[in-house]
């Protein structure tokens, strides 16, 4: 039946070469931890792949309950947690793997750095890690301030007054972030709900793409 299927949209969309693609792929052998045990330093990117994915799926659970407005958001966030079925466990993967991804993509930019894997001709993928581990910050930072306490606001508080010291364009660049306004307010909360659900996120898709592209065409780069 499955093989039915599976025959009907292959005769009309040609879809072997697709998957054959990947699933034929041959795995250096340097690579390979079973071979060799320090290899297991080439996890490092594809175990902070892994942990983008639960923060996607569990970021998009929450967004069932977060209320981003100044009112509701802290106890949107007070219900999610204490009333909600696994609420918790969902917060918690979510909070939890925020700080563990950080600490995957270090691990993963200290492989690449340690190994020269960045040299010609990965340069361009260097750049573009560069620029996921800008967007990956800017999760943290917009995140942080959602739940809507005290450390919330305070920890924005700094962050924003660091942004602003940056020469000539740093006041543009918190009005940016935070909306017109003297205090963290309305604006500050709606922006970076919009920042952390929408912007970023899209612009980390569209760069991990490009990064996992690249890697194909490229083939990991040799043993030392
Ligand atoms: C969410 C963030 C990232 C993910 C999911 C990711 C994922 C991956 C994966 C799965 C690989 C294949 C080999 C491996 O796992 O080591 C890889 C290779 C690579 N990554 Fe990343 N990466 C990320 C961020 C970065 C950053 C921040 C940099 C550098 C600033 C970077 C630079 C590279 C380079 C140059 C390669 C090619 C390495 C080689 O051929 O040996 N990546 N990445």
């Amino acid at each position: 039946m499955l093989q039915k299927m599976y025959d009907w949209v292959d005769e009309r969309l040609d879809i072997t070469p697709l998957w054959r693609d990947i699933a034929d792929h041959e795995v250096p052998e340097h690579v390979n931890p079973a071979h060799h045990f320090s290899a297991f330093v080439y996890c490092f990117g594809g175990l902070t792949f892994f942990i983008v994915v639960i923060q996607i799926l569990s970021g998009m659970f929450l967004t069932m309950y977060y209320v981003p407005d100044v009112i509701n958001a802290w106890e949107s966030v007070y219900y999610l947690q204490n009333e909600v079925a696994f609420g918790v466990i969902v917060r918690g993967m979510h909070h939890w793997g925020a700080s563990l991804v950080i600490v995957m993509l270090f691990l993963h930019t200290l492989r690449v750095f340690f190994q020269g894997a960045y040299k010609k001709p990965r340069e361009l993928n260097w750049v573009v890690g560069v620029l996921i581990f800008f967007v990956m910050l800017g999760l943290g930072f917009t995140g942080y301030l959602l739940p809507w306490d005290m450390k919330a606001l305070f920890a924005t508080k700094v962050g924003l007054q660091i942004a602003e010291a940056v020469p000539f364009v740093g006041t543009a660049i918190k009005t940016l972030l935070a909306g017109d306004a003297t205090v963290i307010g309305a604006q500050t909360l709606a922006r970076f709900f919009a920042i952390h659900v929408f912007f970023l996120p899209a612009a980390l898709l569209g760069l991990l793409a490009a990064h996992f592209i690249m890697i194909r065409k490229q083939g990991i780069s040799g043993p030392l």
